[in-house]
């Protein structure tokens, strides 16, 4: 590790990202998003969704990735197996599957009912004689690259994939390896929320919690920031390949209301754990053993920000429809309660998400969105905490020069 600089912490670890603003460009230009679709979102990994989605042979659901062009079915086959598809009919192109999830043996396309096995193979088309040579065997579903890391589905788009999801994952990937998701994540809540702006827009404000005293300071902030560190400035900011990692202290002295107080007896809220326990979790998850910890942040390049506490899981995933719209899929992952105490703490949590970071932090996108292509300005300044967002700037560059 190296000495600090005028106090710039992160910036003397990393100084390579250097200290200058950052263009807007990458946030407006039609032109840009088109590159990030070719040379990344068609690239790399994404992550689809959890294994508790589909527990059983025939579970499915299907994934419209707008940015790739493309619809993609997410099965477990009958072998247990899971398996992913471009949702393309063989015949005319139909997608095969129109509803988000289901269960089933087959898959049949509505239009003519040519019919597809849930290993993707041709199985049955009606007429046969009527086609001019066909060999079914050849016309199964386009498979795509499918994987799974801790319990979360990854697929990546590309026929040939440049690296495994592991090798993708790297470092930052295993030192996250054992943190107890399949316990947590069994009853999950999914907000589908799509907003007027570019997805970098929003995946910024889950890459710094410089703004929580500010943003949240009437919701959750008192939580976090306290008198002694009252920016909320970060126990670590880490960098592997593209990945990144954040852990964030909590407030000891914080005083929930009575309400608070009365949910955080039986749960967790939303990350507010005031000084969890990472006792007997792995290294990535409160790397530094600080005291005053809340929640540790997987941000995984391109487009997922995944944060773990002491007994809740957040995720955010932001999905670019267009240069300047975006399908924001924020959920949360709670134990199943078992006793309505629980159960009441837990909902009292998810209300805290919808108010805290939905409303406060979805409220900003739209209208920065609208300031950064008014063209007022051509830059934005980044600070030494909001690192995370130089670097995915930095890792886009040289994904689009690749
Ligand atoms: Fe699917 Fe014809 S397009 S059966």
């Amino acid at each position: 590790m190296t000495t600090q600089t005028n106090g710039w912490k992160w910036h003397s670890q990393y100084p390579e990202l250097g200290t200058g603003p950052v263009p807007i460009e990458p946030y407006i230009s039609p032109e840009y998003f088109k590159r990030e679709r070719e040379k990344i979102f068609r690239k790399v990994w994404l992550n689809m969704g959890r294994v508790e989605q589909i527990p059983n042979s025939g579970d499915y659901f299907v994934k419209d990735l707008v940015v790739c062009q493309t619809s993609i079915i997410i099965v477990r086959g009958g072998d247990g197996q899971i398996r992913a598809f471009h949702n393309m009919c063989s015949h005319r192109g139909n997608p095969v599957v129109w509803q988000a999830k289901g269960r089933g043996k087959t898959f049949t396309c509505r239009y003519h009912s040519w019919t597809y096995g849930l290993d993707g193979r041709l199985r049955h088309v009606p007429d046969e004689r009527n086609f001019y040579g066909i060999k079914k065997e050849c016309l199964g579903l386009t498979p795509v690259a499918v994987d799974t890391w801790e319990g979360f589905i990854f697929i990546n788009v590309d026929p040939h994939p440049q690296e495994t999801l592991r090798e993708y994952l790297g470092e930052v990937g295993r030192s996250f390896e054992g943190y107890p998701f399949a316990e947590i994540a069994t009853d999950c809540s999914t907000w589908e929320i799509d907003v007027n702006a570019n997805w970098k827009v929003c995946k910024d404000a889950f890459q710094e919690v410089y703004h929580i005293f500010s943003l949240h300071h009437k919701s959750t902030g008192s939580a976090f920031a306290s008198p002694s560190n009252p920016y909320l400035n970060v126990h670590e900011l880490a960098l592997f390949g593209p990945h990144a990692r954040m852990s964030v202290p909590a407030n000891l002295d914080w005083h929930p209301t009575p309400v608070e107080a009365l949910a955080k007896r039986y749960g967790m809220l939303t990350l507010q754990k005031q000084g969890g326990s990472s006792k007997g979790m792995p290294a990535g998850v409160n790397p530094t053993g600080a005291q005053d910890w809340s929640f540790s942040g997987l941000i995984y390049f391109p487009n997922t920000c995944l944060f773990v506490s002491d007994g809740g899981i957040i995720m955010h995933t932001m999905w670019p429809l267009t240069e300047n719209r975006t399908r924001w899929e924020a959920r949360t992952y709670f134990p199943k309660a078992k006793t309505l105490a629980q159960q009441f703490s837990q909902e009292y949590g998810r209300a805290t998400f919808v108010d805290g970071v939905l409303v406060e932090d979805g409220g900003t996108f739209e209208k920065t969105q609208s300031m950064l292509a008014s063209g007022a300005k051509k830059e934005v300044i980044l600070g030494d905490e909001e690192l995370l967002i130089r670097h995915h700037h930095k890792v886009t560059e040289r994904y689009l020069n690749a």
